[in-house]
């Protein structure tokens, strides 16, 4: 299974970074895949730990794609990290081992603590929306414009019958980085 989370890494300096990612769960295993170059990757590596951050404000997703990195974080339990404080639940991570790839390494992790700070308000369409949306936006370089606008079209549907002001903020935000890439593209 992969679950969409929020990874929280540091430097060596201890400078925090947060960023989406597709974590695989596979048995006791947590996989983190970073594509090269991804700042993720050069943190785990530098400090050998990282906090996945289970959140439903979907704007951080989107806010870390379009500029938006800033979230209020704080000092995590166990490992050298931080915690997204808008976390619903999250686990500190140890790295095991890593499998090298040109591409996207895998980093083994193991589960060293986990806590929960606020229930699970049940699915919403509109969050759906919003992280296909982010992950549409994140491959702007690699997929044909075309297909993306289709499938934005598509989703805009789930998000004007269900989202709430946080939803619809995160996506104007994404709106308007598909816009200001149109607009670039433009000879
Ligand atoms: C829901 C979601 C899942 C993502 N999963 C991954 C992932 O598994 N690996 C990856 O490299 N980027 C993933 N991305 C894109 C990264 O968040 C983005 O490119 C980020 O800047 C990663 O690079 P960094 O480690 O330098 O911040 C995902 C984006 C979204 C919105």
């Amino acid at each position: 299974m992969i679950q969409e989370t929020l990874v929280t890494t540091q430097n060596a300096s201890g400078v925090a970074h947060i960023a989406p990612m597709g974590i695989h769960l596979i048995g006791d295993d947590v996989i983190i895949l970073p594509f090269r170059p991804s700042t993720t990757l050069d943190n785990i590596l530098a400090t050998q730990t990282a906090v996945l951050n289970h959140c439903d404000d979907v704007r951080i997703f989107a806010g870390c794609l379009t500029g938006r990195r800033t979230w209020p974080l704080r000092t995590a339990d166990v490992v050298r990290g931080t915690v997204l404080c808008a976390a619903l639940a999250h686990t500190e991570l140890e790295l095991v081992r890593v499998e090298e790839d040109a591409t996207r390494p895998k980093l083994f992790c193991k589960a060293v603590h986990s806590a929960n700070h606020a229930p699970f308000q049940g699915f919403n369409r509109a969050q759906f929306a919003v992280l296909e949306a982010a992950i549409l936006i994140s491959r702007l370089n690699y997929l044909p414009l075309a297909k993306i606008e289709a499938e934005i079209d598509y989703l805009r549907s789930a998000l004007e019958k269900t989202a709430g002001p946080r939803e619809w903020e995160a996506w104007t935000w994404l709106m308007a980085m598909i816009a200001a890439f149109k607009a670039e593209a433009r000879p």
